[in-house]
């Protein structure tokens, strides 16, 4: 027998605001059709008044807990995946534990950017299979409309908010590829591309920064990395395009998805796709897009999903899990 984390319960929040391509047209030389076509994105959420990382982060978990059946009580661990934590510490992470009432076990940040819910995936992962942790709320928040430069067309108008949340628990298992549960995953960074795509502010220089990105460099590195670590985490428990019942990527731009689903060898029929609602929503995109996917009716229990992302590191990396 073998103890897998398989997906209890899964929740998402989004904030009020909605905004439009048209929006920025009003303040910027672009234009919905610009947007539309060279990144795929139509309207994106932008958080207002109380909507911060750690309150998403909340109500996104209240209602992964609603859909497991489950008490913050019931819980062992949170790993909150974001780069837009309310302060520079404590972690978010421990304000959703003392939001959620919970006052056992214990709550980190993991920050590795866009990458950063595969990376919160496979810590969990760790902490069940080693018998640390039975229960982990992970979850994927981001403010990135906190960090934008509203005066850099190529850049604020790809950007969104919003939070998503999972809850894994161990069980026992075969020990087979036809478990429920993570079943594999790969991770990768590499700090020699670190101007690629930044944040020119933080404790070095007293202000919170903007978003800096070359766009078309981290559009190249995406295509190529995402399609071979979702291959490598695949290979590892000796599974294929062919096995895959849904690849949910980051949801940072629709060329991306396209072209890393055609070099996985996965129609796009097999894709859950939310970029053009959500835009980029960094650590947030991925349980977002789980989330919806179980609420359109996509995601169904038994199904085989492969999950990949890269981001600011740059950092990449995918899990392999059947929900
Ligand atoms: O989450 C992980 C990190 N992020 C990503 O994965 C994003 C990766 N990159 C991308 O998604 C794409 O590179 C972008 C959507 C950012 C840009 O698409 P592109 O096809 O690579 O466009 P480009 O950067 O080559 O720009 C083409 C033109 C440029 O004008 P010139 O130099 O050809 O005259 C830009 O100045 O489009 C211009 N441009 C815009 N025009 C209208 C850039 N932004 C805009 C805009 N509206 N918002």
């Amino acid at each position: 027998m073998t103890v897998r984390a398989v997906v209890r319960g899964v929740g998402h929040y989004l904030p009020e605001r909605v905004v439009p391509n048209a929006e920025f047209e009003k303040s910027l030389d672009t234009s919905d059709e610009w947007i539309r076509s060279r990144s795929g994105i139509e309207r994106r959420h932008f958080a207002s008044g109380d909507e911060t990382t750690s309150k998403m982060a909340t109500w996104a978990a209240e209602r992964a807990l609603k859909n497991a059946g489950l008490d913050a009580a019931d819980l062992d661990a949170v790993i909150l995946a974001t780069s837009t934590a309310d302060l520079t510490f404590p972690s978010a992470a421990t304000m959703v534990q003392n939001a959620l009432g919970m006052r056992n076990g214990f709550a980190f940040d993991i920050q590795a950017v866009c990458a950063g819910f595969v990376y919160a995936l496979t810590n969990a992962n760790a902490l069940i299979v080693s018998g640390q942790a039975k229960r982990v709320l992970v979850i994927g928040a981001e403010t990135f409309s906190k960090i934008m430069d509203w005066t850099d067309r190529s850049t604020c108008v790809l950007f969104g908010d919003g939070a998503g949340a999972l809850i894994l628990e161990g069980v026992e298992q075969d020990g087979t590829t036809g478990d429920r549960g993570i079943l594999a995953t790969d991770l990768h960074s590499d700090g020699t591309y670190r101007d690629l795509l930044y944040v020119d502010g933080g404790v070095s220089t007293g202000t919170s920064g903007v978003l800096r990105m070359e766009g078309k460099e981290v559009f190249r590195h995406a295509v190529e990395k995402l399609a071979q670590t979702a291959h490598t985490a695949l290979e590892k428990v000796g599974l294929g395009a062919d096995d895959v019942d849904w690849v949910v990527p980051h949801q940072a731009n629709i060329r991306i998805i396209q072209s890393t689903a055609k070099k996985l060898g996965v129609p796009m029929e097999r894709v859950v796709v939310t970029v053009q609602d959500h835009g980029n929503t960094s650590a947030a995109s991925i349980p977002l897009a789980l989330s919806v996917g179980v609420e359109r009716g996509q995601i169904k229990t038994g199904d085989l999903i492969v999950t990949e992302a890269i981001g600011g590191g740059l950092a990449w990396g995918a899990v392999v899990l059947r929900w």
